[in-house]
């Protein structure tokens, strides 16, 4: 039986990452087999695409937009360990960060419909099951952020205005999508033990299906 394809996404500084850890572990307790990855890739794409990220290399948002999906493309089709081979041994694949990125922070300074189209007409660009959507106050975002890490970790999208650029056009992709894609949003503002019995509410009938 195929797998389920779950992606995680979220604003910086919601508990994204250590979520994704806390279901892939809760699932395991459950019997699942569960495949944990996330975007951008280990590969020599996804260090250019960090280094871009991290201010050290140059690049347009046009470039940005590419690379990132030549990172997915090629983080589905991998023959030992992509996302299609996972989900076709009937793993639970759950991925830190996916399409929806690229459509809230590239989107914005090129052109949306390119990279939707870019996207959803590429046959090694698996359509998701599920996205699990993290939300929170950017106050309390940027504040977990900040008391997280040393500020020269601090990337460039991470600060007030950016946030809520980026949060507004979470929202607006999404409602592009929603007939589309399985969207659900999930209230990230609790204790980590909380926030995962929200996300596996949600996603235990998805899983059953
Ligand atoms: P990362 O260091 O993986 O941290 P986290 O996901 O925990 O925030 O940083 C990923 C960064 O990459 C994040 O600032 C958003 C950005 N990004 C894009 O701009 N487009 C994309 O398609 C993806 C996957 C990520």
């Amino acid at each position: 039986m195929a797998g389920k394809f779950i992606v995680f996404e979220g604003l910086d500084g919601t508990g994204k990452t250590t979520q994704l850890q806390c279901v892939a572990a809760a699932l395991r307790a459950k019997g699942y087999s569960v495949f944990t990855t996330a975007e951008p890739t280990g590969t020599a794409t996804g260090k250019l695409l960090r280094a871009f990220l991290g201010g050290r290399e140059r690049s347009t948002p046009w470039a940005a937009a590419s690379l990132f999906l030549a990172d997915r493309i090629n983080h589905n089709a991998d023959p030992e360990d992509g996302i299609i081979k996972h989900l076709s041994d009937g793993d639970i694949v759950l991925c830190d960060r996916y399409y929806y990125s690229t459509f809230a922070y590239q989107g914005t300074d090129t052109d949306l419909q390119w990279i939707f189209d870019s996207h959803f007409n590429c046959p090694e660009v698996t359509k998701p099951d599920a996205c699990v959507f993290l939300t929170m106050d950017i106050g309390k975002c940027l504040a977990r952020i900040h008391a997280n890490r040393d500020s020269s970790a601090v990337e460039i999208f991470e600060n007030t205005e950016s946030l809520t650029r980026i949060r507004n056009r979470f929202a607006d992709v999404f409602d592009m999508l929603k007939n589309r894609d399985n969207i659900v949003s999930i209230d990230a503002d609790g204790t980590i033990e909380e926030v995962t019995n929200r996300i596996m509410t949600v996603l235990t009938p998805i899983l059953e299906d």
